[in-house]
């Protein structure tokens, strides 16, 4: 067995800040659709914006498994945050600090681990989604600069309204298929690079989604990271560590869902008892327990074998998959315990309904995960 006390404590402690300074948050944080600056400043001083990054970096050093207890217990009470927060760590901090030169990893972490700024990952095109490779997006090197074109969709905390930093891809050399796109760190406010529209959500809606225009955009050429044509590997190599953060975003919520609809199963009384000793109920609760329990073995197994060393691609594809999907179940079964009320925003459901449905689509559809892990069962 895996599991230890230390964890037990952690989760403790994670929980106590969550349920004092975020859950009072969280459905006014999804009725304004506002980044919630207030709670993400509270999640910095926790060390929450630079979870896996080393202390020497400004981090909290944390290993994967504390960060995945981070994620799931911040998006227990609340998903807008918990996206945040994965997004900013595994994708806009992990490719920096797997990739980039020692150089880049002292200008860029710190601030983004601080939480002075907030990181982002800019990979996906309109004709890019789950076809990754399908980027068009140039950088074309002029001198001593590289002169981006192009545009990015659907971009998670993407925004003018604070300090960003971004990795993004393009392509440096047409020829050469997904080795010809290399990826790039650059900064918001960078002359010729603008954020588009913020997206209207369903769920998670205090969470940036915005489109990336560049416009014979000019950086440094030290801002590219690694060298030119590693740009898809890497960011395949993000996806694998991002997925265990969906996966267990998508285990919070699930589990979130799960604790409202045993407290409903006990309170709601029909034909002269509480539902909760009604069968049908009881048997709902116990494949929704099932489900959560078993999404949790997967992702933590997800994040021990990286911390470990092995290969875990399988794995956080696997544990997102099954998570993602266990949410959608979950929360189902939470609204037909709750009945009408459960549909009515007087009460959270609605909101982890609205919100768990991201897991299933970001950072790769149900469908690309299964292409993943049958790829890996049969050998590429
Ligand atoms: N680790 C290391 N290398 C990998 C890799 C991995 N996990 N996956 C692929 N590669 C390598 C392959 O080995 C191959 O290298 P060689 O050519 O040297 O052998 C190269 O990358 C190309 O791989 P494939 O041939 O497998 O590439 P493909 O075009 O067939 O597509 C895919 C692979 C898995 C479908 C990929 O395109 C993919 O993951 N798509 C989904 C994209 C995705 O998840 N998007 C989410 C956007 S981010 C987001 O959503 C964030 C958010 O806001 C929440």
């Amino acid at each position: 067995m895996f599991w230890d006390e230390k964890y037990e404590r952690f989760r403790g402690q994670v929980r106590d800040f969550c349920e004092r300074v975020i859950a009072p948050r969280a459905s006014e944080i999804d009725r304004e659709g506002k980044y919630p600056a207030d709670v993400i400043s509270a999640c910095a001083e926790q060390g929450y914006l630079g979870m896996v990054v080393p202390e020497g970096l400004g981090g909290s050093g944390m290993d994967t498994l504390e960060y995945t207890i981070v994620v799931e217990e911040v998006s227990r009470v609340c998903g807008s945050t918990g996206i945040i927060l994965a997004a900013h760590n595994s994708l806009g901090i992990y490719p920096i600090d797997l990739f980039g030169s020692d150089e880049q990893k002292q200008e860029y972490i710190p601030p983004l681990a601080s939480g002075k700024r907030l990181g982002s990952f800019g990979l996906t095109e309109p004709s890019a989604g789950s076809d990754a490779g399908g980027t068009q997006t140039t950088a074309e090197l002029k001198g001593d600069e590289y002169l981006l074109n192009g545009s990015k969709c659907f971009i998670t905390n993407a925004s003018d309204e604070h300090e960003t930093g971004y990795v993004i891809t393009a392509v440096t050399d047409k020829e050469k298929g997904v080795h010809g796109i290399s990826s790039f760190i650059i900064l918001g406010g960078t002359p010729g690079f603008r954020v588009g529209k913020k997206e209207n959500k369903l769920g998670l809606r205090g969470s940036d989604t915005a489109q990336l225009f560049f416009e014979d955009c000019r950086i440094p050429k030290e801002n590219l990271l690694g060298e030119e044509g590693d740009g898809f590997k890497q960011f395949m190599i993000a996806l694998d560590g991002g997925r265990i953060s969906i996966g267990a975003m998508a285990l919070g919520l699930a589990q979130g869902a799960l604790k409202q609809a045993i407290a409903r199963a006990g309170e709601r009384e029909q034909f002269g008892k509480p539902i909760g000793r009604k069968q049908a109920i009881q048997w709902k609760l116990a494949d929704m327990h099932t489900h959560v329990s078993a999404s949790r073995m997967l992702i933590y197994r997800s994040a021990l074998l990286k911390d470990a060393g092995k290969p875990f691609t399988r794995e956080s594809a696997m544990g997102k998959l099954y998570a993602s999907e266990s949410a959608m179940f979950v929360t189902y079964q939470a609204m037909q315990i709750f009945g009408g009320y459960g549909y009515m925003k007087d009460y959270p459901l609605e909101r982890i309904y609205r919100d768990a449905k991201l897991c299933t689509i970001g950072e790769g559809t149900s469908e690309i995960q299964r292409l993943v892990i049958a790829r890996e069962v049969l050998g590429r």
